[in-house]
């Protein structure tokens, strides 16, 4: 029998589109406005030839769930995962946000939806208390950058040495040039410059690799990394917290390895993509007025490629650079001899190495003075 709509139905019911625009199993995103001319952005699926719709924006970053994956009555959203029956909007667990859900009427070969939620959405996700501690941290951190950059004059310059050396010491602890160089660089800058040093080793560290996020969409690659939101053993929030509130200057080590920096240096840059993404989608800068510098050594040739990537990934970030802001060494394809490399940096109390090593950490600690002093960051980042 035909169906006939009421008047006040009439009024407030919207088009959506002919029914047979949403195959069976498949979805598709609608705008529509409510009588104030809000949007809300719609997805409808046809589950069995019946036509169910809920908000289409995620309640966790706003991922399009009309592209999310169907099983049964539950769709799983693109960008982390989140779940929501299609018949509601609520989540099928305890603990999850839940979105707005729709009533749609089909008369004739055509579909409609009612533009006034049947079901509303609403918030109950809080974030583990590492994430959010962290999340609360940067927030602040920003907003008194935004009132004041300047370092206070009497505070002490914060040095964080990062050393990506995967060298396995419970096996047999060895000698690292990479990080012998940087134990070197950190007691320098200690001793003589009067900075305050910490050392993280990454080996020491648990944390995944990059699950690419950001392949989806630019904005599903959030901060803090979403990984450290949904594992909460992920020890990235340790960089993240280093990196972004503690430090003045980094310094980053790494071996070659085939011509490229060390595997677990690509391993945290990659979940550090989150950091840079900032300031693409939201426009906002989490580095602000820091140096970096390198540390590269090899038993074979590739310095410059490797101080080039780090180099350019970590001026995409927001650090600025010192004077001679790499040191890096190579002892060619013919000696594969590291320990000797090892011995030749470490052993003369004058070497060369130990000198360019204290000339670049000097470079750096210098530059972040200056760039804190002179409020770089908050002139540059006005345009
Ligand atoms: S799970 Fe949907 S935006 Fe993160």
């Amino acid at each position: 029998m035909k169906r006939i709509m009421k008047d006040n139905e009439k009024n407030r019911t919207r088009y959506l589109c002919l029914t047979s625009e949403i195959l069976e199993g498949r979805s598709k995103s609608f705008s529509i406005y409510d009588d104030k001319g809000l949007r809300e952005d719609i997805a409808v699926f046809n589950i069995n030839g019946k036509y169910h719709a809920i908000s289409d924006t995620c309640a966790h970053k706003g991922g399009p769930l009309s592209q999310g994956i169907l099983k049964e009555d539950v769709v799983t959203c693109p960008w982390h995962g989140w779940k929501y029956n299609v018949h509601t909007g609520k989540s099928p667990h305890k603990g999850g946000d839940n979105v707005n859900g729709f009533v749609t009427k089909v008369i004739g070969n055509k579909l409609y939806i009612d533009p006034i939620p049947s079901t509303l959405g609403n918030k109950v996700y809080t974030p583990h208390k590492k994430y959010a501690a962290l999340q609360n941290s940067v927030k602040n951190h920003l907003t008194l950058l935004d009132k004041d950059s300047r370092m206070p004059l009497d505070s002490n310059v914060h040095v964080l040495g990062i050393s990506t050396t995967n060298s396995n010491d419970k096996v047999a602890p060895r000698k690292s040039t990479s990080e012998g160089a940087l134990n070197f660089a950190l007691d320098y800058a200690k001793k003589k410059l009067g900075t305050e040093c910490i050392m993280i080793k990454l080996r020491q560290l648990n944390f995944k690799h990059c699950e690419g996020y950001y392949s989806k969409n630019a904005k599903a690659c959030i901060f803090p990394c979403s990984i450290s939101e949904m594992d909460e053993e992920d020890q990235m929030l340790e960089i993240y917290e280093k990196v972004i509130l503690w430090s003045d200057v980094v310094i980053v080590s790494t071996p070659i390895r085939w011509g490229n920096a060390s595997s677990l240096y690509y391993q945290m840059v990659q979940r550090m993509n989150c950091v840079q993404n900032q300031s693409v989608t939201h426009n906002q800068y989490l580095i602000r007025d820091k140096a970096a510098a390198f540390i590269i050594t090899g038993g074979q040739d590739n310095v410059q490629h490797v101080a080039g990537e780090m180099l350019s990934f970590w001026s995409q970030l927001g650090f600025v650079f010192g004077k001679f802001p790499f040191v890096g060494w190579s002892r060619g394809w013919y000696a594969e001899d590291m320990e000797n490399n090892y011995d030749s940096m470490m052993s003369t109390k004058e070497s060369p190495m130990k000198r360019d090593i204290m000339r670049t950490v000097l470079g750096a600690v210098e530059m972040a003075k200056l760039v804190k002093k002179n409020k770089y960051d908050e002139h540059v980042l006005t345009i």
